[in-house]
Protein backbone atom coordinates (compact mmCIF):
# COMPACT_ATOMS: atom_id res chain seq x y z
CA UNK A 1 0.00 0.00 0.00
CA UNK A 2 2.65 2.39 0.61
CA UNK A 3 5.45 1.44 -1.95
CA UNK A 4 5.88 4.68 -3.93
CA UNK A 5 8.03 2.88 -7.40
CA UNK A 6 7.37 5.40 -9.58
CA UNK A 7 9.03 8.53 -7.69
CA UNK A 8 11.30 9.20 -5.00
CA UNK A 9 10.04 9.43 -1.60
CA UNK A 10 9.27 13.18 -0.99
CA UNK A 11 10.33 14.73 2.93
CA UNK A 12 9.44 18.18 4.21
CA UNK A 13 11.87 18.91 6.78
CA UNK A 14 10.92 21.31 9.25
CA UNK A 15 12.48 23.72 11.83
CA UNK A 16 15.50 22.95 9.93
CA UNK A 17 18.56 24.84 10.84
CA UNK A 18 22.18 24.18 8.77
CA UNK A 19 23.30 21.18 10.49
CA UNK A 20 20.15 19.39 9.31
CA UNK A 21 20.39 20.20 6.08
CA UNK A 22 24.66 19.30 6.24
CA UNK A 23 23.44 15.88 7.66
CA UNK A 24 20.62 14.62 5.68
CA UNK A 25 22.15 15.63 3.02
CA UNK A 26 24.96 13.54 3.82
CA UNK A 27 22.90 11.00 4.44
CA UNK A 28 21.11 11.04 1.41
CA UNK A 29 24.20 11.04 -0.87
CA UNK A 30 22.47 8.55 -3.33
CA UNK A 31 19.80 10.85 -3.53
CA UNK A 32 17.11 8.23 -2.90
CA UNK A 33 15.23 10.82 -1.45
CA UNK A 34 13.49 14.33 -2.76
CA UNK A 35 14.66 16.24 0.52
CA UNK A 36 12.95 20.15 0.88
CA UNK A 37 14.13 22.22 3.70
CA UNK A 38 11.69 24.28 5.98
CA UNK A 39 13.06 27.00 8.24
CA UNK A 40 9.25 27.35 9.42
CA UNK A 41 8.26 24.81 12.34
CA UNK A 42 5.04 22.66 12.17
CA UNK A 43 2.03 24.07 13.82
CA UNK A 44 -1.49 24.59 12.18
CA UNK A 45 -0.35 27.56 10.16
CA UNK A 46 2.61 26.15 8.08
CA UNK A 47 1.24 22.46 7.90
CA UNK A 48 0.18 23.21 4.50
CA UNK A 49 3.85 23.20 3.41
CA UNK A 50 3.69 19.49 3.71
CA UNK A 51 1.48 19.36 0.95
CA UNK A 52 2.29 17.58 -1.92
CA UNK A 53 5.04 15.52 0.27
CA UNK A 54 4.49 11.62 1.45
CA UNK A 55 6.46 12.77 4.76
CA UNK A 56 6.57 15.36 7.67
CA UNK A 57 10.07 15.07 9.29
CA UNK A 58 9.47 17.08 12.78
CA UNK A 59 12.06 18.12 15.44
CA UNK A 60 10.90 18.88 19.41
CA UNK A 61 9.63 21.92 19.32
CA UNK A 62 7.42 21.57 16.24
CA UNK A 63 3.39 20.85 17.07
CA UNK A 64 2.28 17.75 16.06
CA UNK A 65 -1.40 18.20 17.68
CA UNK A 66 -4.66 17.02 16.12
CA UNK A 67 -5.02 19.86 13.84
CA UNK A 68 -1.94 19.49 12.31
CA UNK A 69 -2.35 15.67 12.08
CA UNK A 70 -5.88 16.15 10.55
CA UNK A 71 -4.54 19.01 7.26
CA UNK A 72 -1.81 16.22 7.42
CA UNK A 73 -3.62 13.04 7.00
CA UNK A 74 -5.76 14.91 4.42
CA UNK A 75 -2.82 16.21 2.40
CA UNK A 76 -2.20 12.51 2.04
CA UNK A 77 1.01 12.86 4.04
CA UNK A 78 1.21 9.28 5.15
CA UNK A 79 4.50 9.62 7.31
CA UNK A 80 5.40 11.71 10.31
CA UNK A 81 9.43 11.54 10.87
CA UNK A 82 11.10 12.49 14.37
CA UNK A 83 14.22 13.19 14.41
CA UNK A 84 14.05 13.26 18.04
CA UNK A 85 13.87 10.37 20.75
CA UNK A 86 11.38 12.45 22.66
CA UNK A 87 7.38 12.77 21.87
CA UNK A 88 5.99 14.58 24.12
CA UNK A 89 4.94 17.24 21.08
CA UNK A 90 2.86 14.23 19.61
CA UNK A 91 -0.75 14.04 20.03
CA UNK A 92 -0.42 10.17 19.78
CA UNK A 93 -4.23 9.26 20.06
CA UNK A 94 -4.93 11.29 17.43
CA UNK A 95 -2.27 10.50 15.22
CA UNK A 96 -3.02 6.36 15.62
CA UNK A 97 -6.26 7.14 13.71
CA UNK A 98 -4.48 9.00 10.61
CA UNK A 99 -1.18 8.58 9.64
CA UNK A 100 2.16 6.64 10.95
CA UNK A 101 4.40 7.86 13.28
CA UNK A 102 8.60 6.78 14.25
CA UNK A 103 11.16 8.37 16.43
CA UNK A 104 14.84 7.74 16.51
CA UNK A 105 15.18 6.22 20.13
CA UNK A 106 18.79 5.81 20.42
CA UNK A 107 20.70 8.06 18.28
CA UNK A 108 23.25 8.62 21.33
CA UNK A 109 23.05 8.57 25.01
CA UNK A 110 26.46 9.34 25.09
CA UNK A 111 25.43 12.97 23.63
CA UNK A 112 23.35 13.87 26.64
CA UNK A 113 24.80 11.81 29.38
CA UNK A 114 28.15 13.82 28.35
CA UNK A 115 26.43 17.06 28.58
CA UNK A 116 24.54 16.86 31.38
CA UNK A 117 27.80 16.31 33.25
CA UNK A 118 29.69 18.97 31.40
CA UNK A 119 27.03 21.07 32.80
CA UNK A 120 27.47 20.08 36.40
CA UNK A 121 30.93 20.15 36.14
CA UNK A 122 30.55 23.67 35.12
CA UNK A 123 28.32 24.90 37.60
CA UNK A 124 30.63 22.78 40.43
CA UNK A 125 33.39 24.24 39.41
CA UNK A 126 32.45 27.70 38.00
CA UNK A 127 33.88 27.34 34.87
CA UNK A 128 31.20 29.78 33.42
CA UNK A 129 32.31 32.50 35.55
CA UNK A 130 36.33 31.60 35.13
CA UNK A 131 35.71 31.59 31.96
CA UNK A 132 33.97 35.35 31.22
CA UNK A 133 36.75 36.43 33.66
CA UNK A 134 39.97 35.37 31.68
CA UNK A 135 38.60 36.57 28.46
CA UNK A 136 38.90 40.00 29.96
CA UNK A 137 42.24 39.38 31.83
CA UNK A 138 40.66 39.20 35.46
CA UNK A 139 42.53 36.19 36.77
CA UNK A 140 41.20 37.08 40.95
CA UNK A 141 39.54 34.04 42.02
CA UNK A 142 37.25 35.01 44.74
CA UNK A 143 34.14 33.33 44.57
CA UNK A 144 34.92 30.31 42.64
CA UNK A 145 35.31 28.56 45.45
CA UNK A 146 33.43 24.84 44.15
CA UNK A 147 33.12 21.38 45.54
CA UNK A 148 33.90 17.96 44.07
CA UNK A 149 31.54 15.75 42.95
CA UNK A 150 33.77 12.50 44.55
CA UNK A 151 31.63 11.42 47.72
CA UNK A 152 28.47 13.35 46.53
CA UNK A 153 25.14 11.21 46.31
CA UNK A 154 23.58 11.90 42.99
CA UNK A 155 19.82 11.20 42.37
CA UNK A 156 19.13 10.19 38.86
CA UNK A 157 15.71 10.24 37.97
CA UNK A 158 14.84 7.57 35.23
CA UNK A 159 17.21 4.77 34.26
CA UNK A 160 16.59 4.20 30.55
CA UNK A 161 19.26 4.69 27.90
CA UNK A 162 20.87 8.24 28.96
CA UNK A 163 20.40 7.47 32.58
CA UNK A 164 21.94 4.45 32.43
CA UNK A 165 25.64 6.23 30.46
CA UNK A 166 24.66 9.02 33.00
CA UNK A 167 25.14 6.56 35.97
CA UNK A 168 28.47 5.29 34.68
CA UNK A 169 29.89 8.32 34.60
CA UNK A 170 28.69 9.23 37.86
CA UNK A 171 30.47 6.40 38.98
CA UNK A 172 33.44 7.10 37.44
CA UNK A 173 33.90 10.70 39.40
CA UNK A 174 33.61 8.37 43.10
CA UNK A 175 29.78 9.85 43.30
CA UNK A 176 26.85 7.70 45.39
CA UNK A 177 24.27 6.75 43.07
CA UNK A 178 20.80 6.65 43.63
CA UNK A 179 17.91 6.27 40.87
CA UNK A 180 14.20 6.24 40.81
CA UNK A 181 12.36 5.06 37.76
CA UNK A 182 8.37 4.20 37.18
CA UNK A 183 9.96 0.44 35.57
CA UNK A 184 12.92 0.30 37.05
CA UNK A 185 15.63 -2.14 35.70
CA UNK A 186 15.62 -4.86 38.01
CA UNK A 187 18.07 -6.50 36.42
CA UNK A 188 20.33 -3.88 36.77
CA UNK A 189 22.84 -3.09 39.72
CA UNK A 190 21.58 0.33 40.11
CA UNK A 191 20.69 1.07 43.27
CA UNK A 192 16.85 2.11 42.99
CA UNK A 193 14.54 3.99 46.07
CA UNK A 194 11.48 5.85 45.92
CA UNK A 195 11.01 9.00 44.99
CA UNK A 196 10.93 10.96 48.27
CA UNK A 197 14.27 9.38 49.72
CA UNK A 198 15.83 10.32 46.05
CA UNK A 199 14.67 13.84 46.78
CA UNK A 200 15.42 13.74 50.22
CA UNK A 201 19.03 11.66 50.30
CA UNK A 202 20.69 13.73 46.78
CA UNK A 203 22.93 16.34 46.62
CA UNK A 204 22.13 16.88 43.24
CA UNK A 205 19.41 15.64 40.79
CA UNK A 206 19.42 14.91 37.65
CA UNK A 207 16.55 14.08 34.91
CA UNK A 208 16.52 11.37 32.23
CA UNK A 209 12.90 10.53 32.02
CA UNK A 210 10.18 11.48 29.38
CA UNK A 211 7.62 13.93 29.94
CA UNK A 212 4.66 12.86 30.47
CA UNK A 213 0.91 13.48 31.36
CA UNK A 214 2.22 11.83 34.82
CA UNK A 215 5.98 13.07 34.69
CA UNK A 216 4.80 17.03 34.39
CA UNK A 217 5.98 18.96 36.95
CA UNK A 218 7.75 16.29 38.83
CA UNK A 219 10.01 18.65 40.16
CA UNK A 220 7.36 21.29 41.98
CA UNK A 221 7.05 23.44 45.06
CA UNK A 222 6.19 20.24 46.98
CA UNK A 223 9.22 18.03 46.09
CA UNK A 224 11.26 21.24 46.54
CA UNK A 225 10.73 21.20 49.90
CA UNK A 226 11.55 17.40 50.71
CA UNK A 227 15.17 18.18 48.88
CA UNK A 228 18.52 19.15 50.83
CA UNK A 229 19.32 22.49 51.01
CA UNK A 230 21.56 23.39 48.30
CA UNK A 231 20.46 20.67 45.95
CA UNK A 232 21.59 21.18 42.06
CA UNK A 233 19.03 20.63 39.73
CA UNK A 234 20.23 19.58 36.15
CA UNK A 235 17.54 18.54 33.53
CA UNK A 236 18.58 17.41 30.01
CA UNK A 237 15.07 15.73 29.82
CA UNK A 238 12.12 18.09 28.66
CA UNK A 239 11.66 21.23 30.37
CA UNK A 240 7.69 20.48 31.27
CA UNK A 241 9.38 18.13 33.83
CA UNK A 242 10.54 21.08 35.77
CA UNK A 243 7.72 23.88 37.28
CA UNK A 244 9.86 26.75 36.76
CA UNK A 245 8.34 28.87 38.80
CA UNK A 246 8.73 26.57 41.72
CA UNK A 247 12.35 26.68 40.58
CA UNK A 248 12.84 30.33 40.82
CA UNK A 249 11.00 30.46 44.09
CA UNK A 250 13.67 27.43 45.47
CA UNK A 251 16.65 29.43 43.77
CA UNK A 252 15.36 32.41 45.75
CA UNK A 253 14.75 30.95 49.19
CA UNK A 254 18.77 28.98 48.43
CA UNK A 255 16.78 25.56 48.86
CA UNK A 256 18.16 24.80 45.30
CA UNK A 257 21.83 25.69 45.23
CA UNK A 258 22.00 25.61 41.41
CA UNK A 259 20.38 24.41 38.15
CA UNK A 260 21.70 23.47 35.15
CA UNK A 261 19.17 23.45 32.01
CA UNK A 262 19.46 22.25 29.10
CA UNK A 263 15.66 22.18 28.68
CA UNK A 264 12.92 24.96 29.76
CA UNK A 265 9.33 24.95 30.04
CA UNK A 266 8.34 27.81 27.61
CA UNK A 267 11.61 26.61 25.50
CA UNK A 268 9.65 26.62 21.66
CA UNK A 269 9.48 30.14 21.84
CA UNK A 270 13.22 31.28 22.20
CA UNK A 271 15.21 28.26 21.56
CA UNK A 272 17.16 27.87 18.63
CA UNK A 273 16.86 31.59 18.05
CA UNK A 274 19.24 34.35 17.84
CA UNK A 275 16.91 36.69 20.27
CA UNK A 276 20.14 39.03 21.01
CA UNK A 277 18.86 42.34 19.71
CA UNK A 278 15.54 41.45 21.38
CA UNK A 279 13.93 42.35 24.84
CA UNK A 280 13.09 38.99 26.47
CA UNK A 281 9.23 38.73 26.97
CA UNK A 282 9.69 35.13 29.34
CA UNK A 283 10.22 36.59 32.45
CA UNK A 284 10.77 33.61 34.43
CA UNK A 285 13.51 32.45 31.55
CA UNK A 286 14.78 36.10 32.18
CA UNK A 287 14.95 35.83 36.23
CA UNK A 288 16.73 32.34 35.71
CA UNK A 289 19.48 33.83 33.22
CA UNK A 290 20.02 36.83 35.76
CA UNK A 291 21.37 34.18 38.69
CA UNK A 292 24.98 33.34 38.75
CA UNK A 293 24.33 29.75 39.70
CA UNK A 294 21.91 28.92 36.87
CA UNK A 295 23.30 27.70 33.72
CA UNK A 296 21.09 27.71 30.55
CA UNK A 297 22.21 25.69 27.16
CA UNK A 298 19.13 26.26 24.64
CA UNK A 299 18.59 22.53 24.06
CA UNK A 300 21.78 20.99 22.78
CA UNK A 301 23.02 18.00 24.38
CA UNK A 302 22.01 15.92 21.75
CA UNK A 303 24.32 18.19 19.81
CA UNK A 304 27.54 16.25 18.38
CA UNK A 305 28.88 14.85 15.12
CA UNK A 306 28.02 10.95 15.96
CA UNK A 307 24.03 11.89 17.14
CA UNK A 308 23.68 14.07 14.30
CA UNK A 309 25.00 11.65 12.11
CA UNK A 310 23.14 8.48 13.54
CA UNK A 311 19.67 11.13 13.82
CA UNK A 312 20.06 11.36 9.65
CA UNK A 313 20.65 8.12 8.58
CA UNK A 314 18.06 6.42 11.38
CA UNK A 315 15.03 8.97 9.87
CA UNK A 316 16.19 8.34 6.74
CA UNK A 317 16.19 4.55 7.50
CA UNK A 318 12.89 4.75 9.40
CA UNK A 319 11.02 6.30 6.18
CA UNK A 320 12.59 3.40 3.79
CA UNK A 321 11.37 0.85 6.02
CA UNK A 322 7.64 2.27 6.52
CA UNK A 323 7.64 2.61 2.62
CA UNK A 324 9.04 -0.95 1.42
CA UNK A 325 7.60 -2.78 4.39
CA UNK A 326 4.42 -0.73 5.38
CA UNK A 327 5.84 -0.88 8.92
CA UNK A 328 8.69 0.38 10.87
CA UNK A 329 10.98 -0.93 13.86
CA UNK A 330 11.07 2.72 15.39
CA UNK A 331 7.27 3.37 14.85
CA UNK A 332 5.57 4.92 17.89
P1 LIG B 1 14.46 5.79 27.69
O1 LIG B 1 13.09 5.52 27.20
O2 LIG B 1 15.55 4.86 27.29
O3 LIG B 1 14.46 5.92 29.27
C1 LIG B 1 13.50 6.63 29.99
C2 LIG B 1 13.39 6.01 31.36
O4 LIG B 1 12.50 6.81 32.14
C3 LIG B 1 12.83 4.58 31.36
O5 LIG B 1 13.64 3.74 32.13
C4 LIG B 1 11.44 4.73 31.95
O6 LIG B 1 11.02 3.60 32.67
C5 LIG B 1 11.65 5.93 32.87
N1 LIG B 1 10.42 6.62 33.22
C6 LIG B 1 9.30 6.79 32.48
N2 LIG B 1 8.41 7.53 33.15
C7 LIG B 1 8.98 7.84 34.34
C8 LIG B 1 8.57 8.59 35.45
N3 LIG B 1 7.37 9.18 35.47
N4 LIG B 1 9.40 8.70 36.49
C9 LIG B 1 10.62 8.10 36.48
N5 LIG B 1 11.07 7.39 35.44
C10 LIG B 1 10.26 7.26 34.38
O7 LIG B 1 14.78 7.28 27.20
P2 LIG B 1 16.21 7.95 27.01
O8 LIG B 1 16.70 7.71 25.64
O9 LIG B 1 17.07 7.58 28.16
O10 LIG B 1 15.82 9.51 27.06
C11 LIG B 1 15.34 10.09 28.24
C12 LIG B 1 14.79 11.46 27.92
O11 LIG B 1 15.86 12.32 27.53
C13 LIG B 1 13.85 11.53 26.70
O12 LIG B 1 12.52 11.22 27.07
C14 LIG B 1 13.97 12.94 26.25
O13 LIG B 1 12.97 13.70 26.88
C15 LIG B 1 15.33 13.37 26.78
N6 LIG B 1 16.27 13.72 25.69
C16 LIG B 1 16.82 14.96 25.68
C17 LIG B 1 17.70 15.32 24.70
C18 LIG B 1 18.36 16.67 24.67
O14 LIG B 1 18.99 17.03 23.66
N7 LIG B 1 18.29 17.45 25.74
C19 LIG B 1 18.03 14.40 23.61
C20 LIG B 1 17.44 13.08 23.74
C21 LIG B 1 16.57 12.77 24.76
Amino acid sequence: MYKIRDRKIKIAVFDTKQNDIDYFNAANQDGKFEISFFEERLDPDTAHLAVGYDVACVFTNDIVNKEVINILSDEMVDFVALRCAGYNNVDLTTAHKRLHLANVPNYSPYAVAEHAMALLLTSVRRIHKAYNRTREYNFDIDDLVGFELHGKTIGVIGTGKIGKKFINICKGFGMNVIAYDKFPDEKSNINYVDKDTLFKESDIISIHCPLTSYSKHMINKTSISKMKKGVIIVNTSRGGLVDSDALVEGLLSKKVGAACLDVYEDEANVFFRDLSNHIMRDDILARLLSMPNVIVTSHQAFLTDEALKNIADTTLKNIEEFFDKGFCKNEL
